[in-house]
Parts: C-alpha cells; sequence; structure tokens
C-alpha cells in the first residue's frame, strides 16, 4: 500500500488522538468555538532549522484546523518579501538565532528557562504573540503547549472563568532531563508485549516503507514533551543485532531523521553478544581488548550513520539474554566498556536493572526475585561510568497490578538513574480492560525512600535533583502499534499521553492529566468530559478489585499473562509465587522470618514494612504470609476482602460498560462501538477473574462468604 492509501484510511479521530484540535464532528460539540486571537493570521519562524520548521508547520495546521484560518507565514525564504514585520503576528524562535524573540523577554525571563525550557507572552494591545526558547526542542514544546491551550480555552468561558486564556503568560522548564519511550518491536513486525496491532516500524524483516506513519508517531510524542526513543525490542533477536550494521544503518538513520524533525533522540537496543555474533570474535568479555575495539569501531560506523545517535539501549544477563557473567564480570564491566566507545560522540549507555534468576525452584524460599536487582547493583554504586545510566523498573517484580516501590530507589547515589514504567498493558488489562496507570505511576513517584531524610521522593531521584546526577529521568514501554487508534484501546491513549505529560512534570495530578486528555480528544461537552474522567478515574482500582489481592500480584495465565490463573506460575522457575495453601497466603519478605528482602529499603520504610501491624493492606501480602482469617486495617478478614472486592471489582466493570453505553452519539462513532466491545468483554472477563479468584480461595480456605453470594 503507498503511504497515501494508508493514510487515507487510517485519518479520523482515532488516527488524530490528542491532536485533532477540535475538527471531528463530535469533539465540536459543547465548545462555541471562540474567534481566532489576532495574532492567529501571521507566523514568523526565520529561523533556518529543523526543528522550528517543524514547530511552524503544527502551528499553522493546529491554527487552521481549531479556528479555520490559513496564517500566513514569514519564514528566511520571504523574509525579505515581507513588508510587515510589526504587523500582528506569532513569533516563534531561540534567543541566539531570533533577536526579535529575543528582545520580547527579559534577561531575567529569558535566564530563567534553559534547554528545553520555553516562555510565551502575549502583547494583547498590539496583537503580537511571542514564543521563545533556547532551543529548537524549547521552542517546539511551547508550540503545542500554546495548541493545547487554545484547545482547553474553548471549553472555558472567559466571563466567568478566571483561569481563562491561560496562554497569556507560560514559563515552563522540564522537570526531567531524560523523557524517553521503549519500543518492544521485533523486526518481523510483531512487538513483544504488544496489544495493537503489529509494528509501524518494521514489516517482514525489513523496516517499513511507510515512513509517515512513523512522523505522525513522533508528532504524537513531542506534543507530550518525550525526547528521546529506542526502536527495537531489548531482547534483541539475530536479526535485529544487524541493526548496528551496514545492513540497516542507512534504515535506521531514515527513521532518526524523522525523530529529529521533532526533537527526539534515537536509541537502539544492542545485543550484549554482537561482538560474536556479528563481528566474530569468540568471546564478548568486556574487558577483553579486541571486544572493546570492536565496539569501538562498531559505534564510530553508527555516528557516522546517525551523528546525534543517542546511544545503547542493554538487557544484559536477564531471561536468558547473553551478558558480563558468562566472563565472571560485573555490570559496571559491561557498562563501562560500552560507555567508553560511545563517549567520543555524547552517547548514553542505558543499561537496564531488570536482572534475576529465572530458573528458581519453588522449595527454595530463600531466593527472592524481588531482592535481585538490589543484590545485584546496589554494591556497584560508584562504579558506572558517568555517561551510563540505569534503568530500573518501578518495582522489583515485573510491572504488576500493585507492587512495591523498587528498594534501587534510594540506594546508589553515585549513579545515574531513570525509573521505567510500561505502558504497554501486560498485566494490566492488555488494553482489553480499561486501565488508566497515572494514578498507580503517582504512588511510585511520589513514594518516600527516605535516602537522605524525608522528603527523599523517587521523583526527586527520577529527576536527578536528589543526587545532583548529570543523566537521569523517565523511560516507559509504549503501548502504540499499527491499529488505526494506535493503543488497540482508544481509551488506552491516555496513558500514552500521560506518560509524557508526567516525564515534562511530575507534579501534575492523574484528575489533571485525565481533564487534559479527554478534552483534547473529545471536547468539552461536559457530560463527555464527565463520564469518561470518570471511568479512567476508577479504572485502576477496579481492576485491581478483580484481579490478584493485597499486592501479591501474578495468577495469570502463564506466556501470555492474561486472563486468570491462580497457580499459574505458581509451580514453575520464574520466582513469582504466592504461596497460597489451606492456612494462608503471602510472600514471607521480612527480615523476621522472610527472605530480608524488606531491609533493602532505608529505616522508615524497611520498619513499616516489616511489622503486619504497619504494613499498608494494598502490600500485605507482597511482604506478609498470613492466615486467611487475619484482620486488615479496614477491619476485614483477608478472605472476606478477597471475596468481597472481587464481587464488586466484577459489578465495578459492568457499571464501565453501562457508563459508556451512555455516550452513543456523543462521541466519534468508530470510537464509540471499539470501546465499547472493548467495555463489554471486559466485564466479562472480570467475572471470570472473580469467579477463579474466589473459588480458589474459598476451596482452600474452607471459610465462607459472610454474604453468602455464590461461589462456585
Ligand atoms: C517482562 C516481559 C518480557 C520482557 C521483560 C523485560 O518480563 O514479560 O516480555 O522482555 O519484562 O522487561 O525485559
Amino acid at each position: 500500500m503507498s503511504r497515501s492509501v494508508i493514510q487515507k484510511s487510517l485519518a479520523g479521530p482515532q488516527y488524530d488522538a490528542w491532536l485533532g484540535y477540535l475538527s471531528g464532528d463530535y469533539s465540536r460539540q459543547g465548545a462555541s468555538i471562540k474567534a481566532a486571537p489576532a495574532w492567529a493570521e501571521r507566523i514568523y519562524a526565520i529561523e533556518n532549522h529543523k526543528v522550528i520548521s517543524t514547530a511552524l508547520g503544527e502551528l499553522t495546521q493546529g491554527l487552521e484546523k481549531l479556528f479555520g484560518v490559513k496564517a500566513k507565514t514569514v519564514t528566511a525564504a520571504n523574509q525579505a518579501d515581507e513588508q510587515a514585520l510589526n504587523a500582528p503576528g506569532v513569533w516563534i524562535g531561540t534567543w541566539s538565532e531570533n533577536p526579535f524573540v529575543a528582545q520580547a523577554f527579559s534577561e531575567s525571563e529569558r535566564a530563567a528557562v534553559q534547554g528545553e525550557g520555553y516562555v510565551i507572552r502575549e502583547d494583547e494591545e498590539q496583537g503580537r504573540l511571542w514564543v521563545g526558547a533556547e532551543t529548537p526542542q524549547g521552542a517546539l514544546y511551547a508550540t503545542f503547549h500554546l495548541l493545547r491551550e487554545l484547545v482547553l480555552d474553548q471549553g472555558r468561558s472567559s466571563e466567568t472563568d478566571p483561569s481563562a486564556k491561560k496562554w497569556s503568560y507560560i514559563t515552563e522548564q522540564p522537570r526531567n532531563a531524560l523523557r524517553m519511550i521503549n519500543q518492544w518491536d521485533n523486526v518481523d513486525g510483531s512487538i513483544e508485549r504488544g496489544y495493537a496491532g503489529e509494528s509501524i516500524f518494521y514489516e517482514n524483516g525489513e523496516f517499513t516503507r511507510d515512513i509517515g506513519r512513523i512522523r505522525d508517531y513522533a508528532r504524537l510524542l513531542a506534543s507530550t514533551g518525550i525526547n528521546a526513543i529506542s526502536i527495537n525490542n531489548v531482547n534483541v533477536h539475530q536479526r535485529e543485532t544487524l541493526f548496528l550494521t551496514e545492513r540497516f544503518l542507512s534504515d535506521v538513520a531514515r527513521v532518526a531523521s524523522e525523530f529529529r524533525d521533532y526533537g527526539i533522540r534515537l536509541f537502539l537496543s544492542a545485543n550484549y553478544a554482537s561482538p560474536m555474533e556479528i563481528g566474530g570474535l569468540l568471546t564478548a568479555d568486556p574487558l577483553d581488548e579486541q571486544v572493546r575495539e570492536w565496539w569501538n569501531i562498531q559505534t564510530a560506523k553508527v555516528y557516522a550513520a546517525i551523528p546525534d545517535f543517542g546511544g545503547y539501549l542493554i538487557k544484559a544477563d536477564s531471561e536468558n539474554r547473553p551478558g558480563p557473567f558468562t566472563y565472571n564480570r560485573d555490570h559496571a564491566d559491561g557498562a563501562n566498556m560500552l560507555a567508553e566507545a560511545l563517549r567520543p560522540f555524547g552517547g548514553l549507555v542505558i543499561w537496564r536493572c531488570f536482572v534475576y534468576n529465572c530458573k528458581q525452584d519453588w522449595r527454595d524460599r530463600s531466593t527472592d526475585r524481588a531482592r535481585a536487582a538490589y543484590d545485584h547493583f546496589k554494591p556497584l554504586d560508584g562504579r558506572f561510568a558517568d555517561n551510563v545510566i540505569l534503568q530500573i523498573k518501578n518495582g522489583p517484580m515485573d510491572f504488576q497490578v500493585r507492587e512495591a516501590v523498587s528498594p534501587l530507589f534510594g540506594a546508589m547515589e553515585k549513579t545515574n538513574q531513570v525509573l521505567e514504567f510500561q505502558i504497554t498493558q501486560e498485566y494490566t488489562g492488555q488494553q482489553r480492560h480499561l486501565c488508566y496507570l497515572i494514578p498507580q505511576w503517582k504512588v511510585v513517584l511520589d513514594f518516600d525512600t527516605y535516602a537522605k531524610g524525608q522528603g527523599s521522593e523517587v521523583k526527586r531521584i527520577a529527576d536527578g535533583s536528589l543526587y545532583n546526577r548529570p543523566h537521569s529521568g523517565f523511560a516507559a514501554v509504549s503501548n502504540i502499534g499499527a491499529d488505526a487508534c494506535w493503543t488497540g484501546h482508544p481509551l488506552a491513549q491516555a496513558n500514552l499521553y500521560g506518560y509524557g505529560r508526567l516525564a515534562w512534570n511530575p507534579e501534575l495530578s492523574s484528575e489533571e492529566i485525565a481533564d487534559e486528555w479527554v478534552r483534547l480528544t473529545f471536547g468539552h461537552d461536559e457530560e463527555v468530559v464527565g463520564q469518561i474522567s470518570g471511568m479512567l478515574l476508577n479504572s485502576l482500582d477496579i481492576y485491581e478489585n478483580y484481579t490478584a489481592p493485597l499486592g501479591v500480584g501474578w495468577m495469570v495465565n502463564p506466556d501470555h499473562h492474561y486472563g486468570p490463573n491462580v497457580d499459574g506460575y505458581e509451580y514453575s522457575k520464574w520466582g513469582t509465587y504466592h504461596f497460597a495453601d489451606c492456612h494462608g497466603i503471602g510472600v514471607d519478605r521480612t527480615v523476621k522470618s522472610g527472605t530480608g528482602y524488606a531491609l533493602q529499603y532505608h529505616r522508615e520504610n524497611a520498619e513499616r514494612y516489616e511489622s503486619v501491624e504497619t504494613c499498608p493492606d494494598e502490600l500485605l501480602l507482597f511482604f506478609h504470609h498470613v492466615p486467611y482469617t487475619h484482620v486488615l486495617h479496614s477491619g476485614k478478614t483477608v478472605i472476606q476482602h478477597i471475596y468481597d472486592t472481587h464481587f464488586l471489582g466484577a459489578e465495578q466493570a459492568e457499571v464501565l460498560a453501562e457508563t459508556w453505553r451512555k455516550l452513543e452519539g456523543k462521541v466519534d462513532p468508530e470510537i464509540f462501538e471499539k470501546v465499547a466491545s472493548r467495555q463489554e468483554d471486559q466485564a466479562e472477563h472480570a467475572k471470570e477473574w472473580r469467579d477463579m479468584i474466589n473459588t480458589y480461595f474459598y476451596r482452600k480456605s474452607g471459610i465462607e462468604d459472610e454474604q453468602g453470594r455464590t461461589i462456585y
């Protein structure tokens, strides 16, 4: 299919996502579009820079979609003919390259924003708007921010709403330097843990020819503030190992250039054993001179093709991937070798901490998968080169609906770190269930590690401020694919959007992000906004209610991880046990009688988790093995809590489906149908979860439900 055919068949509100600018028939409902501001008639972007041109294109397109006006554009090319340099208009540019923009802001205003930060100011009298930044990327983010505020403004009434016209003066600085997306795409077109169709990057062993779709993805990402992407699966298979070679480098470079236009730096996941698999060496020992030389030369070739290449993302010694352990070397040896190859070019090594023994025996009660990342990496603090960043999953297990926060945050003051989230809903309903993940991430970000006393929240480690680290930020596994709505479930777009917004500013609340996303996507009809926001905000609790209880996790079908299977992983080698028997359930991770994991936290948290009295209910079974009759802080026994939450969760899933049905005729019909069918499936599937879990625990414990409801 040619690009134009593909684009045409996808065009529409679900494809536009949050960048539709109220242009769809349905998203206009409830908004009386205000007149375009005077400055919208002309855009001055006289700087010769790709990212500035991108900003110009985005602003022109956005204003046209929103107000139906086509702004005149003034660029370096036509600037000389342009008589009206003083006419109303919007000026976009950087301090150094655009003196008109620079003079519009005071020195202190300019100094207050660096790098990707920006300032916007309206001069209402003269009908001018100034959009300035230190870098072109800053100007692009400012443009998207301005457009977002213009759309949100359509839902505000200027007479009554004091927050109206928020775009008159804006000053912003991203909190996190690295705001990255990880694609888990394979070159055969499949996506590891992908639930939204095939890859948009690859098909049949080659890079896609539909570069337009990649560009559209770059826009979506940049509009939320994303500035880095790795484009292949962390499990680097044979063919993807060749991405670093001439065979694929020109393809990689082509993709890099699309992302570059949107200020996004491209990274590759690399195979640790590349020197053997493609270099013909007999070893990948990080201390071997030939191996080091091989990486130096190969990396130079990558930079020859892509001068602003970001660096390598590495999964090593994990889930059967190769790594330095084979040579009795540690992860600092491995990472530093790559760091040396990347350093001359300003590249980064992003080294994942998802390292654990995946060949456990359930009878062995002393090995605890949750301990693994800390045990491996904490002793290496201080040994990593300056251009190495450790990427740490939010929890110590694997993206469960509820688990503790990884104790590695707050354990390494001399190491660069990024926090890894999973947007793709591997364990949270696989985009067939609605699960808005922002509240889950907020819990992680606001978690106080006490690493430097009270106020040492994870968000301050992720943003580098607690330890004053040069590199830091967020990474997350993407949830998109070739599906027309990008994310399988149209409402799962909110997770992608929200991730970018939180990476930019972790102080935003779940409610603010939901409200923004719904208004940008569906418009300002208050009923639509209220109902969809409500669905989003309740969805994580609902999902948790009918799945694994009280932080214990798992209970899913092996391999694909969809649907209930209480003992699915109980006797396998992956180390993900719940230890339920006829007496009780939970994993004893205390120091007193368990695996000692609780001690990986700083004292305040270690003590809180160690004691069954102070451990929060929602994590009780993550830290303790208790009888079914154990009474929670809520006053309920564990078994009654399991019954109650599962009956409730299934009912709530039904309510989600009903709520959505009421929106028929108020949202785009294609989106309506898609969501409706997913909500029906979720409601059905929630019943299956309810029954499987309740029956299992009723049979194990022999304890009746106090309310005598049906348990099979
Ligand atoms: C999970 C997931 C794997 C993935 C791994 C990772 O275990 O199931 O598919 O490869 O995480 O993060 O590397």
